[in-house]
């Protein structure tokens, strides 16, 4: 392994949140690695290629799901680090067909973070219906809402954050935030001043979905990647007023990923990163769990 990022999902895993994790467990779902042996029905990749994995190392291929180019709705799937042992380790064995090239202009110890948060925001905005010339909001500036400001941003769309955040907000408009609004841990947002058609959240924290709903637009959509602790209380009343959705999103197909690498690299989306030893892992994972890190850890291969 070259680098690897440091999701929230690792500390979700480490700490069993989801109550599936298999110990011993490798984290690590944002590998940048070089090739180092392949199958002998592997075409596409040689030893030598700099490859990326994500949180997904492989789907039965067959299904409709699969089919249709959702791999990451396939039934079937399977998870780098559930399943197996991620990129933490030296060596990662993986499905070749979930190993993607990454293009040349972005950098090793960058990209790690597009394999896991860079494709989670960005096919789940284009779920959404983002194109351009829209009103987006971003709920948490970590690891995966810095990727979203970005992504949304450089496409032509004008971008609000809510933090928690005071520093975060001031930073907004370096990532390309036209707005930023502080809403202080457990609370509420304001009321809105301007309505935005697609809101993503990206934190894993209880949030009031009744006072962000109310800063969509008429046909506005709330999506959900971070995944809350508790489930969500909602009068549908407020998804009827205005024909608001709410839709959650995971990770994102293989097509997305390559076209998500080749705007990233075009449009100069780029991960902000602290790089740590991979000796120091723990300190890594102690700073996400403690909201310090801006925007995403990576650990480097020694
Ligand atoms: N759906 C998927 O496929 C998918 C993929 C990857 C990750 N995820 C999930 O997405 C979530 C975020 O992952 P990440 O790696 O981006 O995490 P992260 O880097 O730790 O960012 C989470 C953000 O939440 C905000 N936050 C922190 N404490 C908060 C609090 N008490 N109340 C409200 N907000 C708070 C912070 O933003 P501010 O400092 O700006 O407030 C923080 O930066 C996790 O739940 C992860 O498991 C989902
Ligand atoms: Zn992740
Ligand atoms: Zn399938």
């Amino acid at each position: 392994m070259c680098a690897c990022g440091v999701c929230h999902s690792d500390l979700h895993m480490i700490d069993n949140d989801w109550g599936r994790s298999r110990y011993p467990l490798v984290p690590g779902h944002e590998v940048v690695g070089e090739v180092v042996e392949i199958g002998s029905e592997v075409r596409h990749l040689k030893p030598g290629d700099r490859v990326g994995v994500g949180w997904q190392r492989s789907a039965c291929l067959q299904c409709l799901d699969c089919l249709r180019g959702n791999e990451n709705l396939c039934a079937h799937s399977q998870a780098t680090i559930v399943t197996g042992y991620g990129g933490f380790g030296d060596y990662l064995a993986i499905d070749a067909r979930f190993a993607f090239k990454i293009p040349a202009g972005i950098p090793t110890h960058v990209a790690g973070p597009l394999l896991c948060g860079g494709i989670t925001v960005y096919s789940g905005l284009r779920a959404a219906g983002m194109s351009s010339g829209q009103e987006i909001g971003v709920i948490g500036v970590g690891g995966l809402g810095h990727l979203a400001v970005q992504f949304a941003g450089r496409l032509g769309n004008r971008v609000t954050v809510f933090t928690t955040s005071e520093d975060k907000a001031r930073q907004a408009a370096a990532l390309g935030a036209h707005r930023a609004v502080i809403v202080p841990p457990g609370d509420s947002p304001p009321p809105p001043v301007e309505r935005l058609d697609i809101i993503i959240s990206t934190i894993p924290y209880a949030l009031d979905a009744v006072g962000y709903l109310a800063h969509l637009a008429t046909d506005g959509t709330l999506v959900f990647v971070g995944v809350p602790p508790e489930p969500l209380a909602l009068p549908v009343r407020e998804l009827i007023r205005g024909r608001r959705r709410l839709m959650g999103s995971g990770i994102g197909s293989r097509s997305r990923i390559v076209e998500m690498l080749s705007v990233a690299e075009r449009f100069g989306v780029m991960p902000l990163v602290e790089t740590f030893a991979m000796a120091e892992a723990n300190a890594a994972l102690e700073r996400v769990r403690r909201n310090r890190v801006r925007y995403r850890a990576v650990l480097l291969a020694e």
